[in-house]
């Protein structure tokens, strides 16, 4: 059940806009298509919705292979950024679209708009014509008109894009109530990772038409597979750095030449896995300590280039040999451009990645 992607392949002449795609989402399940600009992911919703055919590859619907079926017959609900609403008719007729197209008799459309409308909050317009209406308005009849056929699957792309930040953060919580509460299988387009961590369940991480890593929101932050999912997952982004691998009297190190790191407890593991010497610390900013002190041993020396108060927390920019990095400190760090600084990883937290193959190694 759910729907099940097989190999998946879209190429427009030469351009392969989605290479390969193999991807499971469970019945009930919320998962995000995540990823830059460009990447592939409006292709491979719309050849979900059969709008798009692919080069190769099979969709499975609810365990019915639907290549050759029209949008219509797919059991998809789906919902564009740019609405798609009809503006000269009314919000009631809007959402009876649907259901008149399927012949549902009428007793069932008036109960069916009653139910949708009160869950999304359009009741009290129900009478105004569509092109009368605010822009989340609108969004939540777009929302209105595909639910309220009931589709086992729900294809959403980049909804919410037109909105404001602050509509933006209420139509997400309601977005995901609703999804929680009719347990409905959710496919979401975006390339804002606050939404897709925030409402997945299981986020698909794309990149030039090809899978990165799919996983929870967790595991993606946490243990992200290579330096792509690294870099794009978090805000601000994580600090990466240079380094060579070296060895000396039974232990191992990341040689970042303006410091080293010991890294014995992960010599057996870097050494099996790296393809090379070369090799990249990774570190959020968040999982960086800032000092007055060298009051660690591994402290690294160095001083304040930029303070960015953001409220709960600040971003504090520094330089480390050649390269600017960024670490998280609480809201109340004050320091002043030039203040003399150590700092300090938090050791669990810091990743090896194989420079030659962007994967991560620990
Ligand atoms: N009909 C088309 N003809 C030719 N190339 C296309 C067509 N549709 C998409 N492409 C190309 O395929 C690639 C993937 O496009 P797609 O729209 O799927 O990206 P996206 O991830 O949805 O990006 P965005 O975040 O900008 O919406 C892009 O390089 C795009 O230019
Ligand atoms: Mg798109």
């Amino acid at each position: 059940m759910g729907l099940h992607i097989e190999n998946l392949r879209k190429e427009f002449g030469k351009l392969v806009a989605v290479k390969d795609l193999s991807l499971k989402v469970e019945t009930g399940e919320f998962v995000s298509l995540l990823g830059p600009s460009g990447c592939g992911k409006s292709t491979t919703l719309n050849m979900i919705a059969g709008l798009l055919y692919p080069t190769s590859g099979s969709i499975f619907i609810d365990d019915v292979l639907v290549n050759e079926l029209p949008p219509r017959d797919r059991k998809i609900g789906l919902v564009f950024q740019n609405y798609a609403v009809f503006n000269h008719m009314t919000v009631h007729d809007n959402l009876a679209f649907g259901l008149k197209i399927r012949k549902t008799p009428k007793n069932e459309i008036d109960k069916r708009i009653k139910e949708v409308a009160e869950f999304l909050r359009i009741g009290d317009v129900l009478d105004k014509r569509a092109g009368g209406l605010r822009l989340d308005q609108l969004q939540r009849v777009a929302i209105g008109r595909s639910m309220i056929v009931k589709p086992s699957l729900f294809l959403l792309d980049e909804p919410l894009s037109n909105l404001d930040a602050a509509l933006r953060a209420v139509m997400r919580v309601e977005l995901k109530k609703m999804q929680k509460e009719l347990k409905q299988t959710v496919v979401y387009v975006t390339h804002d990772q606050l939404e897709a961590m925030t409402m997945s369940e299981r986020i698909a991480v794309m990149n030039k038409g090809e899978l990165q890593q799919y996983d929870t929101p967790s595991v993606i932050y946490n243990h992200p597979k290579n330096q792509f999912v690294a870099n794009f997952i978090g805000s601000p982004s994580m600090n990466f750095i240079d380094c060579s691998f070296a060895e000396k009297d039974g232990k191992a190190f990341l040689d970042a030449g303006v410091f080293s790191l010991d890294i014995t407890e992960f010599h057996e593991i870097v050494k099996a896995q790296a393809t090379s010497s070369e090799l990249i610390l990774a570190i959020r900013p968040e999982d960086v300590k800032i000092m007055n002190q060298p009051s660690m041993d591994e402290a690294i020396e160095t001083s304040v280039y930029m303070v960015e108060p953001i409220g709960v927390k600040t971003i504090v920019t520094m330089p480390i040999g050649n390269r600017m990095f960024k670490a998280l400190a609480a809201g109340g760090f004050r320091a002043a451009i030039g203040d003399r600084k150590w700092i300090a990883f938090q050791r669990p937290k810091v990743h090896i990645i194989d420079k030659k193959t962007g994967s991560v190694v620990v």
